[in-house]
């Protein structure tokens, strides 16, 4: 038998996990590391403790699945975007990791607009200078810190760390690369252009490769760490979402999902480049070779329903925990009380601001509407439409681009409720399925492992073959339309807003 192993380095800890060939979860292992938060808006890592745990993962998964360690096949790599890591002459971090949470970079975001132009760095990069993104990180630290800047001598992405540690090879793999505000995403390869105006040395950066290719192999002092066998190839792998992609079957055109979790994302294949010449929601390099693929991200999705619980929804959250059921759960069954457009109340959840499609760091969240009438329930019900409104909103201009699909698949932890998913398949007006078995990035990565390393054909093929999805809901014309005037408003409340929400954050 052969195994496939996939490693998912999130923001709150790494999970490891094993697979046989049919994608079956053989042993898994999720081992935590802290955030640190040295500034107000400001989030960091320290690029030896995510190593030291996903050794110790390594090392939970193979003591436990009883796979021995030359059955495993391959591994993939998948992880949080975004984030900085700056290595020096001998593979040293110089300093803590800056993540991709962390709003520092405001100044250098416009620098990089005013030294690229706005126009010409979305033609390029496919998308504007993000706070997130790791260009303004780099220029932040060769600001601040320019000891760390002339030590360094190696820069990489979070994965790509463990990659280095694994395999000994400085490398990366378009799909994370685009989040960089540094690739040529059309061309999946780096812009020789923005390096030079913004005077990054083309040097500092990893070796690029596509998602399935064999970017090194394990080293024997990383085997001895871990538990695997010398040897391993280790395939390019994919951020997270692109990898959570190819765990869902999200390898062809027509097909999309929608997580929800704390933030809310949208993610579509398609065959050809498809830019949104405002910047509006996300291009990237697709982990499916050829291909790419566009995001949005709605930045308090679940969080907002989380901000609601936590304040509003006490009680539920104590009969829950004594029932040992889930308080959403309970919540769920109240906002079904209240019908659509809840009682005429329309909720903006920009609690964190917003990046798709509006792009405010200034929004906030508002209830607009709000009667002598309304119950907590017509406000629950609210946040869930406003979530979902968000998420419409982002798929309009999805279309705009000419990125269609045919159905979309719910996931994440919003997503197992049927009342929300219901609301989604109205609202978007399309059919929504969720899957048999989830999960996540770390079987997507295990996926890429599989075709790289010739134990799969193809990733559509793979993907059609361990894959499933069930619990299709095909959208209510009759709701839809009933959804449709709120939606519409609620687009209107933002717009009228806008300035007001500027003069808000300058008080
Ligand atoms: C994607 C994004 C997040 C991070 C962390 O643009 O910012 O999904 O990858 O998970």
């Amino acid at each position: 038998m052969r195994y496939l192993i996939g490693i998912d380095l999130g923001t709150s800890g790494v999970k490891a996990a094993i697979f046989d060939e049919k994608g079956f979860c053989v042993s898994s292992s999720t081992v935590e590391y802290p955030l640190y938060q040295p500034q107000n808006g400001w989030a960091e890592q320290k690029p030896d403790e995510w190593w030291e745990a996903v050794a110790s993962a390594l090392r939970g998964i193979m003591g436990k699945s009883g796979a021995q360690p030359q059955d495993v096949a391959g591994i993939g790599l998948s992880g949080q975007m975004h984030g900085l890591v700056m290595l020096d002459e001998a593979g040293r971090p110089l300093r803590d990791s800056i993540l991709w949470c962390d709003g520092r970079t405001a100044r250098e975001c416009a620098e990089i607009t005013e030294a690229i132009g706005a126009k010409r760095l979305i033609e390029i990069t496919a998308n504007p200078a993000l706070a997130g993104f790791t260009a303004g990180k780099i220029l932040w630290v060769r600001r601040h810190e320019p000891d760390v800047y002339s030590a360094c001598r190696h820069i990489l992405l979070p994965k790509d760390y463990i990659r280095y540690k694994l395999c000994g090879v400085f490398a990366t793999e378009v799909s994370d690369a685009s989040g960089m505000n540094l690739l040529d995403v059309p061309k999946r390869d780096w812009s020789d252009e923005v390096l030079e105006k913004l005077g990054i040395d083309a040097e500092w950066l990893p070796k690029m490769h596509e998602s399935c290719e064999i970017t090194g192999y394990v080293t024997p002092e990383a085997a001895a760490l871990t538990g695997l066998a010398p040897g391993i190839p280790v395939v390019g792998g994919a951020g997270d979402n692109a990898a959570a992609a190819v765990g869902t079957g999200v390898v062809e055109s027509g097909k999309a999902f929608t997580t929800i979790g704390t933030s809310g994302v949208i993610f579509a294949h398609a065959d050809e480049v498809a830019i949104d010449p405002a910047g509006r929601v996300h291009t990237f390099c697709s982990a499916v070779p050829g291909a790419w693929t566009v995001m949005s991200c709605t930045l308090a999705a679940g969080g907002s329903l989380k901000w609601l619980r936590d304040n509003f929804y006490g009680a539920e959250m104590k009969a829950a925990a004594e029932m040992d059921a889930d308080p959403y759960t309970l919540m769920t069954k109240q906002a079904e009380l209240s019908p659509i457009g809840s009682n005429r109340l329309i909720f903006l959840p920009y609690l964190m601001g917003e990046r798709s499609p509006i792009l405010d760091p200034d929004a906030r969240g508002v209830f607009f509407g709000l009667s002598g009438m309304h119950m907590r329930r017509d406000m629950l019900r609210a946040v869930m439409e406003g979530v979902v409104y968000s998420l419409r909103e982002c798929l309009d201009v999805f279309k705009e681009m000419g990125v269609g699909f045919r159905e979309m698949l719910a996931t994440g932890g919003g997503s197992r409720s049927v009342f929300w998913r219901r609301m989604m398949a109205d609202v978007y007006n399309c059919p929504v399925v969720t899957l048999k078995n989830e999960e996540g990035p770390a079987l997507g990565a295990a996926i890429l492992a599989g075709v790289g390393t010739g134990v799969y054909e193809s990733l559509p093929k793979a993907c059609a073959a361990l894959i499933e999805t069930e619990g299709r809901l095909e959208p209510d014309p009759v709701s839809g339309a009933a959804y449709e005037p709120y939606y519409v408003l609620y687009k209107d409340v933002y717009s009228s807003l806008r300035e007001q929400f500027k003069k808000l954050s300058r008080l």
